[in-house]
C-alpha cells in the first residue's frame, strides 16, 4: 500500500473510533438494578398499568356510578354517604369524598417513588441510569404540595374509621349478626386500609420524632414501635388496600348491577 493508502485508512479509523466514541458518550451506559433479579422496566410498566386503570375506574365509578349502596354494603368510593345538592343539581358522593385518599396517596413516600420511577422514569430503577437528569429541587415548585401529607392523614384517619364503622355494620344488618361474602370483604379492605394509613412515615415520626430519647416516653415509643411493623412493608400495604379498595367496590356493584345474583352466602 503506498504512503497516500496508508494515510487514507489511517484518517478513515480515526473518524470511526471519534464517531463512536461521540455516540457513546450521548447514550449513558446502561446500568442495571443490582438489588432486583427483575428487569429494570417490569416494575415501572406494572405502577403506570395498574395505577391508570385504578385512576379511570375510580373516575368512572365517583362520576357515573354514584350508588354505591347494596343492602347493608357500602361502597369504600361512597362512604360516608352525603346526599347534598347544590343550585337543585344532585352533587354524586363520591365528589365529596374522593380528594381525600387522592390527597393522602398521592403524596404518600411509597406513592411518590412508584410514581417518580413509573410515570417520570426518574429514575427508572435504583441505580440505573436516566435518559435526562434534571436538577433535584426537592420538595419545592410543583411539589411543595407533598408536604400536606400529614394534614391528609388525619383526614384519612377519619375515614378508615368510619370504614370500621360500615364494616361492623355489615355483620350486624338488621340487628342481627349476618356473615355475608360482602361482610367478609368489607372487613378485609378496612383492615389492609388501617395498616397502610396507620404505618405512614408521618404518623411514624408524629409518634416518634422531635424527641432526643424516645424510649424514655414509653407510651409514644409503644406507638412508634407498632406503627414501624406496618411502616416496614408499607409499599405492600398500598398495593394490597388500593386493590382491596377496588374488589369490594367491584363486588358491591356486580350485586347492583345483577350480575352476581343474590344469594344467602353473599
Ligand atoms: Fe405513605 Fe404516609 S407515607 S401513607
Amino acid at each position: 500500500m503506498s504512503d497516500r493508502g496508508r494515510m487514507r485508512a489511517l484518517h478513515s479509523n480515526v473518524v470511526q473510533l471519534t464517531r463512536r466514541a461521540g455516540l457513546e458518550r450521548r447514550r449513558p451506559p446502561a446500568v442495571r438494578n443490582p438489588y432486583s433479579a427483575l428487569p429494570d422496566w417490569v416494575y415501572p410498566t406494572l405502577v403506570v398499568s395498574v395505577l391508570s386503570a385504578f385512576s379511570l375506574y375510580a373516575a368512572w365509578v365517583v362520576l357515573f356510578f354514584p350508588d354505591g349502596r347494596y343492602g347493608p354494603y357500602l361502597s369504600p368510593f361512597t362512604s360516608p354517604e352525603i346526599h347534598a345538592t347544590i343550585a337543585g343539581l344532585a352533587v354524586p358522593t363520591g365528589i365529596w369524598i374522593f380528594w381525600v385518599p387522592l390527597a393522602f396517596r398521592g403524596t404518600c413516600y411509597y406513592y411518590r417513588k412508584a410514581i417518580f420511577r413509573g410515570f417520570l422514569g426518574h429514575p427508572r430503577s435504583c441505580a440505573a441510569g436516566e435518559p435526562r437528569r434534571g436538577v433535584y429541587r426537592g420538595e419545592t415548585r410543583l411539589f411543595v404540595y407533598n408536604n400536606l401529607h400529614r394534614y391528609a392523614f388525619y383526614l384519612t384517619a377519619v375515614q378508615v374509621l368510619i370504614l370500621w364503622y360500615d364494616a361492623v355494620a355489615a355483620f350486624v344488618a338488621g340487628g342481627a349478626p349476618r356473615f355475608g361474602l360482602g361482610c367478609v370483604l368489607m372487613l378485609v379492605n378496612v383492615v389492609c386500609l388501617s395498616a397502610y394509613t396507620f404505618g405512614c412515615h408521618a404518623l411514624r415520626h408524629l409518634a416518634g420524632g422531635g424527641l432526643d430519647c424516645v424510649s424514655c416516653h414509653r407510651a409514644r415509643h409503644r406507638i412508634w414501635r407498632g406503627v414501624t411493623v406496618l411502616n416496614v412493608r408499607h409499599g405492600a400495604w398500598a398495593w394490597a388496600s388500593m386493590l382491596t379498595v377496588w374488589g369490594v367496590d367491584l363486588y358491591i356493584r356486580l350485586l347492583i348491577t345483577g350480575v352476581v345474583p343474590h344469594g344467602s352466602w353473599n
